[in-house]
């Protein structure tokens, strides 16, 4: 509890903080990814967003029409992959850009966000900057990604992209595998500690705010890693030791 008041300390960052205010109900990983649309939705109506733009929403965006209709925004998707957007519904804007490469569009909306996608740009920083120049002075981006040092993602960083691909396939049902491709993975400033907050401020941004979450699915079938690793995140979540936490939503204001 300590650390969730620690948290947004400063009048900027616990406004952050009051938006995003669902997802310090808990810790745990599982809590933010089902926490997680309903916070873009808090941050949509508590900032007043009317132009909204979902990085890498790819195929399947966050929101449907009618959440989109019921919010009272524009809705765009972007993603790096034309063949992703293609397979988008109608109802987004569709727009194909690299967020960590060339943009040319300048204060162009209120609330950016993503799920699972920073940890694929090829530069975290270039990303930041993109997201800075993307949004109207004032606006927010709120992002989910997963974090380093967390176990399996330091895993997927360190094998050869065939070998993680045939882990992958091991270890989760072949239908999830098979129906979307698997994105190489950087984790180009996927961390959650405080001097990232400080690094995002270095960009530009006036406030920022990391929430780290505890927890994953990874090692559920092979026992002995699946307990060694459970303890170890545990231990990380009781003490707040964020370069092993396992995911984080980073907010940020321009
Ligand atoms: C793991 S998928 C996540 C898709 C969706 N956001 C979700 O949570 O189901 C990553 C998506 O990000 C897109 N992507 C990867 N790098 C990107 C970049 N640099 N700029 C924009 N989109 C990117 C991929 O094409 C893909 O659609």
């Amino acid at each position: 509890m300590e650390m969730v008041q620690e948290i947004g300390q400063g009048s900027r960052a616990g406004s952050l903080r009051s938006m995003a205010w669902r997802l310090f109900e808990a810790r745990d990983s599982a809590w933010a990814q089902h926490a997680f649309k309903s916070a873009v939705e808090d941050v949509v109506r508590a900032s007043g967003a009317k132009h909204v733009l979902e990085v890498g929403g790819g195929r399947s965006p966050l929101f449907s029409r009618e959440e989109i209709d019921a919010l009272q925004v524009r809705y765009a998707c972007n993603d790096i992959s034309e063949a992703e957007l293609a397979r988008a519904p109608a109802y987004v804007d569709k727009v194909c850009f690299d967020i960590a490469g060339e943009v040319s569009l300048v204060d162009a909306y209120d609330l950016i966000f993503s799920t699972m996608v920073f940890e694929h740009v090829s530069s975290g920083a270039r990303a930041y900057r993109n997201v800075f120049q993307l949004l109207k002075p004032g606006g927010v981006a709120i992002n989910f990604h997963p974090v380093l040092f967390s176990p399996p993602f330091v895993a997927n960083l360190l094998l050869p992209e065939a070998v993680s691909r045939k882990v992958l396939r091991a270890f989760f049902p072949p239908q999830r595998v098979d129906s979307a491709p698997k994105f190489p993975a950087r984790y180009s400033w996927c961390y959650a500690h405080r001097r990232m907050e400080r690094k995002l401020k270095g960009v530009g941004f006036s406030d920022a705010l990391i929430v780290p979450f505890y927890g994953h699915v990874y090692f559920r079938s092979i026992p002995v890693l699946r307990d060694l690793d459970q303890r170890l995140t545990r231990w990380a979540e009781r003490r707040d030791f964020r370069p092993l936490a396992s995911y984080a939503v980073t907010l940020v204001r321009k």
